[in-house]
């Protein structure tokens, strides 16, 4: 799971006490995974969009969380935070959507206390799901469409220099995988459509393409899996590359 990763590499010791700040933290996957594991820990989770924080806000109250707040806040303004006030940042597949990524960096420097880290995941190009949507959107749109934002900080050079353009020192960028598991091909839209991108891909289309998206999203998919074994479960596992970088605000 990617959360683990991100989480692992950016903290050492899990135990000391912190202050978390998820960033595009959706329903808080990263948060809600790491609340009973990090016991020390202060959770803050945002997104800009209220409707995922509302379900989040669910979650929290069902499960009764302590020291955990959740927050609407688009991640460029990140206006209720206070400057050096956090020990860690992160943010999985959320930041690379943001229009300004470089300004979403700086916040987060903005906001880390001297010393304090980031984590951050991006997709690779050769990641299944970001590979299938940029096909499908190819032919419908034809060759022209520009890389799609799940694909913003795919190159690792661009990723660790807008890091150091922010303020970041001591990088490191690692390639983590976590292949996604479906049974049939035919699944893959029950996954996909619950996806950000999906609702982006279909946004971004005109009112006759918007209906054959889904039958061109399973021809590309059935192309692209078609040398596809199983595994041991048999299942069919789709290529699912993260890069997870790491960086430090100074001292
Ligand atoms: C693919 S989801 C990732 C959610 C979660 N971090 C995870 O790992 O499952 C991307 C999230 O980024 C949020 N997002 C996109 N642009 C944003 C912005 N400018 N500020 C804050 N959140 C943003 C979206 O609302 C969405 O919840």
């Amino acid at each position: 799971m990617f959360s683990a990763d991100v989480l692992s590499q950016t903290i050492k010791d899990k135990d000391k006490e912190m202050t978390i700040l998820d960033i595009g933290g959706g329903y808080g996957t990263l948060s809600l995974y790491a609340y009973d594991k990090y016991k020390n820990a202060k959770f803050i989770s945002s997104d800009f969009s209220p409707s995922m924080i509302q379900v989040l806000d669910k979650f929290i109250n069902e499960l009764e969380i302590s020291n955990f707040e959740s927050k609407v806040m688009d991640g460029q303004n990140l206006e209720q935070i206070k400057d050096s006030s956090i020990d860690y940042t992160f943010s999985t597949f959320g930041l690379i959507y943001f229009p300004d990524i470089l300004q979403g960096m700086k916040e987060m420097f903005r906001v880390l206390k001297p010393g304090g880290k980031t984590g951050i995941a991006s997709w690779c190009t050769d990641a299944f799901l970001p590979a299938a949507f940029q096909q499908t959107m190819n032919a419908l749109l034809g060759n022209s469409v520009s890389n799609q934002a799940v694909l913003s900080l795919s190159d690792k050079q661009v990723f660790e220099n807008k890091l150091k353009e922010a303020g970041f020192v001591n990088i490191e960028i690692n390639r983590v995988q976590h292949p996604m598991e479906v049974q049939e091909i035919s699944d893959l839209l029950k996954h996909t459509s619950i996806n950000p991108v999906y609702q982006d891909c279909i946004n971004a289309l005109p009112e006759d393409k918007k209906l054959i998206f889904n039958e061109t999203f399973m021809n590309v998919s059935n192309k692209l899996l078609c040398d596809q074994t199983r595994n041991q479960n048999g299942k069919l596992e789709l290529p699912s590359y993260s890069y997870i970088a790491t960086g430090q605000k100074p001292l």
